[in-house]
């Protein structure tokens, strides 16, 4: 939709409305476009009363629209599918709040977080809510003034929760324009055809800058990492102050290790790439192994496990959540067999986390891209594109896809940070 198009006045019978307005990057990040198309497409109309668009790149743009629906619950939808566009209404009212009564489960209504920053109005004043995350619901704190972020599953009776969307306002990552530019190839596409080394060299220079500066650098990574002979290209990056929270499963730690002990990764010689003798129960006996010992920290104090990715988290104090899944052989004693648990020490460890590589595992990333808020930089990369496109549809379009094998990938990316060629 051409965001200058002339709007049809009100049709008869359109008469509950309300004023809107939308301000910052909107022309060139197609937030206007889009609300413009949300407003007609779930039956609305809009009238604009106020456009001044900025007249070089840098400047904010304003556009106040007057919103008219047939019906009040047509409204609401409309009010809130273009709220998380960032317009919010003209007339702003406090939050509505509403207590917890059921230990674990929201107030009907309950409004549902994005991952995009979000402010509440208590008292006349807007608050930030912390802990952004998505598919959550806003606890406040009315003495304290605090809103956060509050998972279902956490949230405890007595607490209040914001109801509705009145009193609420986001504010899309595209708004913010300096934030576009720090991440240059952000909205590129995920593509199999693009010239790799450009990205890779970009995906370098931030966690450069991450590393040297105060964000944190996640990385969750699959077993593949171990299967295609990288694990010597993580342990690198973990040794040299790239890595301050790695999240992974049971797979990635199990191979990580059965290549310490065995020199296989799922049986498969690192060496040759031929298949040995009883080699398929490598990773068993190395879970074993770990089992009897009670942890890997125990491995590393014992001087039984000396190098690899694990060893490395453990070396060099970098925190790890091993999550567990239905697919896991033993598990290792580390790995956190309760999936909200292991979400719980997984947010513990979110805050402070600007940059996030995700390697070649579909259920981890997706899971991890959930619980991150839209300003955290993500870069994803595997085999599949249909891995890196889920990751964008589930709601992590801050996400950068890269298409390829996680080998090359690894190797030219720890060339880049200064590592072995
Ligand atoms: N024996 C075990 O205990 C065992 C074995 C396998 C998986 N698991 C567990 O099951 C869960 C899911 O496992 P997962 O994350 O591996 O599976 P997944 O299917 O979620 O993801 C695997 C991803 O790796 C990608 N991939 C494969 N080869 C690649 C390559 N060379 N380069 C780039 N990408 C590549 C695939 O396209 C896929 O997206 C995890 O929790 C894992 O720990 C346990």
């Amino acid at each position: 939709m051409n965001a200058n198009a002339q709007p049809t006045p009100p049709k008869s019978g359109h008469s509950i409305c309300e004023d809107v307005e939308l301000s910052g990057h909107i022309i060139d990040s197609l937030l206007l476009p889009k609300v413009l198309d949300e407003i007609t497409s779930l039956g609305g109309e809009y009238q604009s009363q106020e456009i001044r668009i900025g007249h070089n790149r840098n400047d904010p743009s304003y556009v106040r629209l007057t919103v008219t629906a047939p019906t009040l619950p047509c409204l609401e939808t409309i009010l809130t599918a273009i709220g998380q566009h960032g317009a919010v209404p003209v007339q702003h009212h406090d939050c509505r709040l509403e207590v917890v009564d059921i230990e674990g489960a929201f107030p009907e209504g309950f409004y549902a977080t994005t991952n995009e920053r979000t402010e509440v109005r208590l008292n006349n004043a807007w608050i930030p809510v912390e802990l952004q995350e998505m598919d959550c619901a806003i606890s406040v704190d009315r003495v304290t003034r605090k809103a956060r972020c509050v998972a279902m599953a956490d949230v405890k009776q007595g607490e209040f929760i914001v109801v509705g969307r009145l009193g609420t306002r986001v504010f899309p990552v595209g708004r913010d324009v300096d934030q576009r530019h720090s991440f240059g190839f952000m909205n590129s596409t995920v593509s199999s055809e693009k010239p790799k080394n450009v990205t890779v060299r970009e995906i370098a220079e931030q966690m450069r800058r991450a590393a040297h500066g105060t964000g944190k650098i996640l990385v969750v990574a699959g077993p593949a990492v171990v299967h295609t002979g990288s694990r010597e290209l993580l342990s690198w990056l973990i040794r040299d102050g790239f890595v301050n929270v790695l999240f992974a499963g049971n797979a990635l730690a199990a191979h990580d290790i059965e290549q310490s002990f065995f020199g296989t990764s799922l049986g498969i010689s690192m060496e040759h790439g031929g298949s040995t003798e009883e080699g398929h129960e490598h990773h068993l006996r190395t879970i074993n192994r770990i089992r009897r010992l009670g942890s890997i920290r125990k491995a590393v104090d014992d001087g039984l496990l000396t190098q690899g990715i694990m060893y490395e988290c453990i070396h060099n104090n970098v925190p790890y959540v091993l999550a567990g899944s239905i697919r896991d052989d033993g598990p290792l004693p580390d790995v956190i067999t309760d999936t909200l648990v292991a979400q719980t020490k997984m947010r513990e460890l979110v805050p402070g986390v600007t940059f996030c590589l995700m390697i070649a595992t579909t259920l981890h990333s997706i899971a991890v891209g959930n619980l991150l808020p839209a300003t955290v930089k993500t870069v994803c990369v595997d085999i599949n594109p249909a891995t890196v496109t889920k990751l964008a549809d589930r709601g992590t379009f801050q996400s950068v896809g890269l298409v390829t094998d996680v080998e090359p990938f690894l190797r030219v990316l720890v060339r880049e940070l200064g590592g072995p060629a």
